[in-house]
């Protein structure tokens, strides 16, 4: 948003012409706030005006200069006419570190201003929380890759989250399916959508086939393409085939899952050549 488009299209652009209305009156307070910080300035230096370095001189220079009190002796200068059953007001000046402060408010809300509402250079409360959410997401994110690293065949675990399935089925179509058919139904590598297993049905069983391979039957070990987690997805989707049947679907091989020693041909080497 800008604050130099000033047509009234939306509430958000009056907003922002009421903002600049107060922007200016603030620099205008500004201007004056400074003005007034500088006079300050010369009063508590030395050597300003003479009649400060004499006051200065009597009541010790810093304190004075803290406090800006009228001397008692000069009281009467401050008396106001006021007087209540003999109770007398005096109109003392206003402490300068006081002052101080309150100057530092005002100058501290303009720049909040513009920061916030105008510029937005610091993020708002709604945005710092987005980014603290953003910044934790990429920690969950590390801390998972890196339990990926450490998986291997033994603590595998089915993966289901449709984000890991998904880059499961990325891996497949770009790596198996050119031996295993796009939809996994088997041409040169076995059919991975029915029951049957040479080496084994398990996501434990594929993912050491995966990533040994069965080098001497033309299943090249993954281990140095891929990582375990890697491994882990492509497993995962492979899995998910189970039962789609695919067309054009390669004769099972191996054995059937469960156990069943219902063996089909002995392997993909003689389909293969
Ligand atoms: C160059 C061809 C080729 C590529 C590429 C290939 N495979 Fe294979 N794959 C085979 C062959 C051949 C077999 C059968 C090995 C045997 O006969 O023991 C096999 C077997 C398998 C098995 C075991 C099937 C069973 O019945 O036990 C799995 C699982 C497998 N591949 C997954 C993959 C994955 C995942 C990829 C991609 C990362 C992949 N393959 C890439 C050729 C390939």
């Amino acid at each position: 948003m800008s604050i130099m488009n000033l047509s009234f299209k939306s509430g958000e652009d009056l907003f922002q012409f009421i903002l600049l209305g107060v922007l200016l009156l603030f620099t205008v307070i500004l201007f004056f706030v400074v003005m007034n910080i500088f006079m300050l300035l010369k009063k508590l230096s030395i050597g300003g005006n003479g009649s400060t370095v004499v006051q200065a001189a009597d009541k010790g220079g810093f304190w004075k200069g803290l406090t800006d009190a009228v001397p008692v002796s000069k009281e009467e200068t401050v008396m106001l006419d006021h007087n209540y059953d003999g109770i007398r007001e005096l109109d003392n000046h206003l402490p300068p570190w006081w002052l101080g402060l309150f100057y530092g408010t005002i100058i501290f809300a303009v720049y909040y201003l513009l920061d916030y509402h105008v510029f937005h250079w610091s993020p708002s409360q709604a945005q710092e929380y987005e980014i603290a959410m953003t910044d934790a997401k990429k920690e969950v994110e590390a801390y998972q890759a890196k339990l990926g690293e450490s998986l291997d065949e033994k603590s595998v675990t089915l993966a289901t989250d449709p984000k890991a399935l998904e880059a499961g089925k990325t891996i497949f179509t770009e790596k198996c399916a050119a031996c295993h058919g796009a939809a996994g139904e088997g041409t040169v590598g076995p059919n991975l959508t029915d029951e049957y297993w040479l080496h084994g049905g398990t996501i434990n069983d594929l993912f050491a086939t995966i990533k040994n391979g069965v080098p001497e039957k033309g299943m090249i070990s993954w281990k140095a393409t891929l990582k375990p987690n890697e491994i882990q997805n492509v497993a995962s989707y492979i899995l998910g085939l189970q039962g789609t049947n695919p067309a054009n679907p390669k004769a099972p091989q191996g054995v059937k899952a469960g156990g069943d020693a219902t063996a089909a041909t002995t392997d993909s080497t003689a389909a293969a050549k």
